[in-house]
């Protein structure tokens, strides 16, 4: 897709910025829409945290009989190790805001089973689910689209600075393990990510600056996510490109 309006602010790829965390939404819920119409699967793996909710909640509100839900495998980009409904998990917050709401078929959420008695064993089946039921490039799971958020310690995922996850290659979900609680993750790795078709970032708030700027300078983890054979976009707000544009030296 081409982005006209979109700006070139030295990030991995165009960025488009909106007034705030609404038009965020709602823009990137526009571009979701647009990118899941035909007849086929439609394989995404959803962003957990704070930010990607309010896009959640717009699409369950604006979208629910304008998407054809029956296509869509909904898959995720990590899980912290917490039940699943646990007030920090990734799926419940993705089923409280959406799932739930549009009527996906329940054998296409496919839940990342962080709360495994072993976190290894979970990853394991992940990845057989990963390989048993979506389409594949050069080994790895092609997703039509990742969500992704940043971390204002410039992860993304649960791919956290410094962490082994970082470094592998040869599986689309591994073990993880954050800086803060819930600690012990499971993570989509760069393998499977830049396999997409699509990556986009939401990014909101004057808590980023700091971040984006080490994106910039391509020293966090976030700037490692280069799709091979796809496209990667920005979606910002201007708070958070204000406080880009306030934010020093990174500090990573
Ligand atoms: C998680 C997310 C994580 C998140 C960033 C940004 O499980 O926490 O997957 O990568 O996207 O931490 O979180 P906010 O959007 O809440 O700032």
């Amino acid at each position: 897709m081409s982005w006209p309006q979109a700006a070139d602010l030295g990030l991995t790829g165009p960025a488009l910025v909106l007034p705030g965390p609404a038009e965020v939404a709602a823009a990137a819920c526009a571009w979701v829409a647009e990118l899941c119409t035909g007849s086929r699967e439609f394989h995404i793996a959803l962003a957990g945290g704070s930010t990607p909710r309010q896009m959640y909640e717009h699409m369950s509100r604006e979208y629910k009989t304008e998407v054809d839900w029956s296509r869509w495998h909904v898959w995720f980009g990590d899980e912290r190790a917490v039940a699943p409904d646990g007030e920090a998990s990734n799926y419940r917050m993705a089923d409280v805001s959406l799932l739930r709401t549009v009527g996906i078929p329940e054998n296409q959420v496919h839940r990342m089973p962080a709360d495994d008695s072993s976190l290894a064993d979970g990853a394991s089946r992940y990845n057989t689910a990963l390989s048993e039921t979506m389409p594949q490039l050069r080994g790895m799971p092609r997703f039509d689209l990742v969500l992704l958020g940043l971390g204002e310690d410039g992860h993304t995922a649960s791919l956290f600075p410094g962490d082994p996850a970082l470094s592998v290659q040869d599986r689309a979900c591994t073990t993880s393990r954050a800086a803060n609680e819930p600690r012990n993750r499971l993570t989509l790795t760069y393998a499977a990510i830049n396999s997409a078709a699509h990556v986009a970032f939401l990014v909101t708030g004057s808590g980023k600056g700091a971040a984006l700027r080490a994106v910039q300078e391509r020293s966090v983890p976030a700037a490692a996510v280069k799709p091979q054979d796809g496209e990667l976009v920005w979606f910002l707000d201007q708070a958070a490109v204000d406080s880009l544009q306030s934010a020093g030296q990174s500090v990573w």
